[in-house]
């Protein structure tokens, strides 16, 4: 805290305007009113202030103080942060809610990371080295996942003039001493400060070429997310929005996770703090805890601190990233962080555009989307962060603002639709509308892991699905029988793309994450099954012989049958089928 103070002047709900507020600079983190409410400055024209409080502003009065801090809103970031579960200004939530009880008092600060708890760490500089922002100088070991590399903070840089043995240690503690050119010095500490509105700096952009693996089969042989991407999950509601985010949080193939829980309902909030602690990651068999971050801001809470909890999210995410991890956000939901977005604008009395919504919107949404990416970092290690936010439009309705703004801004769209969830087809992942910025740049990705031709592959089978969306119309036309067997073909080959391959069940052991290697596997036996059949109708067979019903059942089946770790099933299939239809055409070439 300085010695600069102002005074609450009128109080509309979160936002506050500030008299006599000399010296307060813009986007400071500000102390209001006795019991010192969080905040923070986002207007100032000489002594009139408007601030955005961070928590219930309920019994605050007019003439109360308000006292600048001189620091942006900063997270610390250090040991600590992943098993955690913050709030949407970094802090800790089972913390408080031990010292405090469900009901978190106003005032209590800007408390983060434990203080207390003490680090093994192993600090790999010595006296006389140079260091230079970014540098890893020391490790812990986290979590039995994680080696956290603690760094130089950003803008510092010079001669190591002290360093600590290795040992155990607080984050508060100056575990190395570095001064610079002009003889200033700086401490070390576990852990480093940084705004959480301006994106971490990187040594550069590097491109795009990396499948996120997420075990989902209609995204990583659909509609894949590469790592460092960026993609908007939009459904109507119960369309399966969270579910998706879940899915991706335990199984994709990211080092560290980072859940933001949106402004959606608390009780789904409390499914995530139910369930994840629970989950086993398959790759490693340790708790998915051990890596995850998250972050709950949900409906019941501050309305600006969920605007707080979007950047809180991604500033974590880089740093982690920094580190030389490839970290994957989930945020759910990005339309409640647009509504708080839209309330403070409201109570700022800013002119409205579309639906109420401030003219920045997709600026913010932009600007957002913009700190994903594939990077070199400061200490040249190869990081990523790649975002997936849900959207939830009134009504699925998908020409609404947040929904239209977000798809100028990702690269991967995968809408939800409300039919298919009805249907029961999970994931309800609309096929002829989903699409996927990053086939052409993963082409070299599944030749190298898959060795197959996965991007034909994959127009082949949705080109199967246009073709069945077309008949569909004329089908109820005319009826299924008038149409000729190689139009029927495509009709029932859609049947087995769509139940064997496309549906994926979430509570289901061994289909709720497949490995690539099987997804190749049950995507070339269907395509087998469509050109053994196709080349029997060529020859005039009829299709109730090639649609042989105990054949097709087992390819839909194969996704619960064979085994994850165990393809040998797989084989024996595609030999059946070739049995099959090496004496159907026996039999009709005689
Ligand atoms: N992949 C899946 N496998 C099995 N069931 C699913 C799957 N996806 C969704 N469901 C079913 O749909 C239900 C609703 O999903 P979910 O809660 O994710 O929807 P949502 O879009 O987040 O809803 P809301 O709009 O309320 O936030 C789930 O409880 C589950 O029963
Ligand atoms: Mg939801």
């Amino acid at each position: 805290m300085t010695d600069i103070m102002g005074k609450v002047g009128m109080i509309n709900g979160p936002v506050i305007r500030g008299e006599e507020m000399l010296g307060f600079k813009m986007r400071e983190m500000v102390l209001v009113g006795e019991k010192k409410l969080l905040g923070e400055v986002i207007s100032i024209e000489e002594g009139n202030g408007i601030i955005q409080v961070y928590e219930e502003t309920e019994g605050l009065k007019k003439g109360e103080a308000i006292y600048s801090t001189g620091k942006p809103l900063s997270l610390k970031l250090g040991p600590g942060i992943l098993q955690n579960i913050f709030d949407g200004i970094e802090r800790p939530l089972k913390k408080m809610n031990d010292e405090f009880g469900n009901f978190i008092p106003e005032g209590i600060g800007l408390i983060s990371l434990d203080e207390e708890k003490l680090w093994s760490i192993d600090i790999l500089i010595h006296v006389g080295d140079l260091v230079k922002e970014g540098q890893v100088f020391a490790i812990v070991e986290e979590t039995s996942l994680i080696t956290h590399k603690i760094m130089v903070p950003i803008g510092v840089s010079g001669k190591v003039v002290q360093v600590k043995e290795n040992g155990m240690y607080s984050i508060e503690e100056e575990l190395a001493i570095v001064e610079d050119e002009n003889g200033s010095r700086f401490p070390l500490k576990m852990y480093q400060e940084w705004p959480v509105r301006i994106p971490r700096p990187v040594k550069e952009r590097l491109p795009i070429g990396r499948l996120l693996v997420t075990g989902q089969r209609v995204l990583d042989m659909f509609f894949p997310i590469a790592k460092g991407g960026t993609a908007a999950i939009p459904g109507g509601f119960g369309t399966g929005k969270t579910m998706t985010q879940h899915q991706l949080a335990k199984w994709s193939d990211a080092d560290i996770i980072v859940y933001i829980g949106c402004g959606e309902r608390g009780n789904e909030m409390t499914e995530v703090l139910e369930d994840f602690p629970k989950l086993i990651d398959p790759k490693t068999n340790k708790p998915i805890m051990e890596r995850t971050v998250l972050i709950a801001n949900t409906s019941n809470m501050p309305v600006a601190a969920r605007e707080a909890s979007i950047y809180t999210g991604i500033t974590i995410a880089e740093y982690f990233r920094d580190m030389g991890y490839h970290v994957a956000i989930m945020a759910d939901s990005t339309s409640r962080w647009a509504e708080a977005l839209r309330e403070i604008s409201g109570r700022l009395e800013e002119m409205p555009a579309e639906e109420g919504y401030p003219a920045y919107l997709p600026t913010k949404l932009a600007e957002f989307y913009e700190r994903a990416g594939y990077v070199s970092t400061l200490n040249e290690k190869e990081g990523s962060v790649t975002i997936i936010g849900a959207v939830s439009p009134a009504g699925g309705d998908f020409s609404e603002p947040v929904t239209e703004n977000t798809k100028r801004f990702v690269n991967v769209f995968l809408a939800l639709d409300r039919e298919l969830a009805y249907s029961r087809h999970y994931p309800a992942i609309n096929w002829l509308t989903s699409y996927s910025g990053y086939l052409e740049t993963l082409r070299n990705f599944y030749e190298g892991e898959l060795k197959e031709d996965i991007v034909g592959l994959r127009g082949k089978m949705l080109k199967l699905l246009f073709e069945e969306n077309k008949l569909k119309d004329l089908i109820l036309l005319v009826g299924e029988d008038v149409l000729p067997d190689e139009q029927r073909l495509v009709l029932e080959i859609s049947k087995v793309i769509k139940i064997g391959f496309l549906q994926q069940n979430a509570f289901h052991k061994e289909d709720t994450f497949v490995p690539l290697k099987k997804q190749l596997e049950m995507i070339k036996t269907i395509d087998h099954l469509y050109e053994r059949c196709l080349a029997c109708i060529k020859k005039g067979i009829a299709i109730s012989q090639v649609r042989e019903p105990n054949l097709f059942e087992d390819v839909i089946k194969m996704k619960y049958t064979i085994p994850n770790d165990n393809l040998e099933g797989i084989e024996i299939l595609n030999n059946n089928i070739d049995d099959y239809y090496d004496s159907l055409e026996e039999k009709y070439s005689k």
